[in-house]
């Protein structure tokens, strides 16, 4: 844990006890922005990409970390970069596309150019025209490049960084959540197989919390409890790491049937069937036996692995009341080609339209609404109690606490 943490004033008091959060955080516009500062641009490693997204030099992939536009791109020298999307000049975003191949960039507006690693190399008539106008002649262009994030690569997946506070990767997780990392990111390459994106208006933590709640899936998910892949009545464990701000949910894969606790749930359905199986064709890949893997890495990115299907999901906040929500589906490069088709069957589960994940962005929007409608209402999570620990069950909301924890730490509440 970084100890360094400054803790502000709040300007508005938590209402009570750690296991009630207030409806205010998700729609004040200032609040929001603190979370822009504190959290998206402080200590925190954001997700920006996989590493083979950009193989060749020149590539690039536009995204952003927050709500700054940002460049994941391999330079001239191999290595890859993020700089921000923003000229140094009038500030333009300059580069429009989601992804491209680059000898330079040059900003549309007044053509200043760029070496992919960011370095200023060209200002139009910086000396004026006939001894006339141009830039002062204390201009330095070595000072005046894109500004340059500082950049881990971790097992093939690309973070950055606006603050030279942030520690090493590593020690940013924790060894618990290390753990779980590199169980699948364990340093064999990665491929895209495909993206989803979708814009979601809830407020960003809705996100992370939901992927946090281990209460829902079996109850919210039809496709979840029927078919036996996350129900309340199957080995599970809830993990968060020493700061409560990352976690997982583990779950092992049961089968589809009826007993005490599938029939006591109201979305279970004994008679739905599925027309083709393949769909939950799991194969044993990984060394331990859990089938789910749901990492949260705070505040951008979950980690996905469900069954065979692998994805990282990205949160670019958009305002307190949305978020864009960019999956990117992987597999390993080695994968034969029926790893590849089970994985792809099985992300129809996930993404915007998925058999599951659809239940997710709509649910978290329902919540907004309220939080919209109300201010000085709270949410509840108390299943499990107050504390923040690591469980085997899943009837709790502890993983949840542990987030606003240490929300309340970084933000002074
Ligand atoms: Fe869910």
């Amino acid at each position: 844990m970084d100890g360094a943490m400054p803790v502000s004033e709040s300007p508005r008091p938590w209402p009570q006890a750690a296991s009630r959060v207030p409806y205010w955080i998700y729609s004040d516009p200032d609040i929001y922005s603190s979370e822009m500062e504190k959290i998206f641009y402080g200590p925190h490693w954001c997700y920006v990409g996989l590493e083979c997204e950009i193989p060749e030099v020149g590539n690039y992939k536009t995204t952003s970390v927050g709500e700054r536009a940002v460049i994941m791109v391999r330079a001239d020298d191999g290595e890859v970069y993020v700089v921000e999307n923003r000229c140094a000049h009038r500030g333009a975003q300059f580069c429009r596309d989601k992804f491209g191949q680059a000898k330079e960039f040059a900003c549309p507006y007044h053509q200043w150019v760029y070496a992919l690693d960011g370095e200023l190399m060209g200002v139009p008539f910086r000396r004026g025209v006939k001894r006339k106008g141009g830039m002062p002649k204390e201009f330095d262009p070595k000072a005046n490049g894109l500004k340059r994030l500082r950049v881990e690569i971790v097992n093939g997946v690309v973070w950055a960084t606006f603050s030279e506070e942030t520690p090493d990767f590593r020690s940013y997780l924790g060894e618990r959540m290390w753990a779980h990392y590199t169980r699948v990111y364990d340093g064999r390459p990665l491929k895209v197989l495909g993206y989803n994106r979708q814009h979601i208006p809830a407020n960003w933590k809705l996100m992370m919390e939901n992927i946090k709640d281990s209460y829902h899936p079996g109850l919210l998910h039809v496709f979840f409890s029927t078919f036996g892949l996350f129900r309340a009545d199957q080995e599970s464990a809830t993990e968060v790491d020493e700061t409560g701000r990352h976690g997982i949910l583990i779950s092992r894969k049961g089968e589809k049937e009826a007993n005490d606790v599938s029939t006591s749930i109201r979305s279970f359905d004994a008679d739905l069937e599925l027309a083709d199986p393949r769909i939950i064709d799991y194969h044993h890949e990984w060394p331990t036996p859990q089938t789910v893997g749901m990492i949260t890495i705070f505040p951008s990115v979950i980690l996905q692995q469900q069954t065979n299907s692998l994805s990282t999901r990205q949160i670019l906040p958009k305002g307190p009341g949305g978020f864009d929500f960019i999956w990117t589906h992987w597999g390993y490069k080695d994968d034969d080609e029926a790893m590849t088709q089970r994985r792809l069957r099985q992300a129809n589960l996930f993404g915007p339209a998925g058999l599951v994940s659809a239940d997710d962005g709509e649910i978290i929007e329902f919540s907004q609404q309220a939080f919209e409608a109300y201010q000085n209402r709270e949410t509840m999570i108390e299943m499990g109690g107050h504390d923040v620990e690591c469980t085997d069950y899943m009837i709790t909301e502890t993983a949840i606490r542990g987030m606003y924890a240490y929300y309340r730490q970084v933000m002074g509440f």
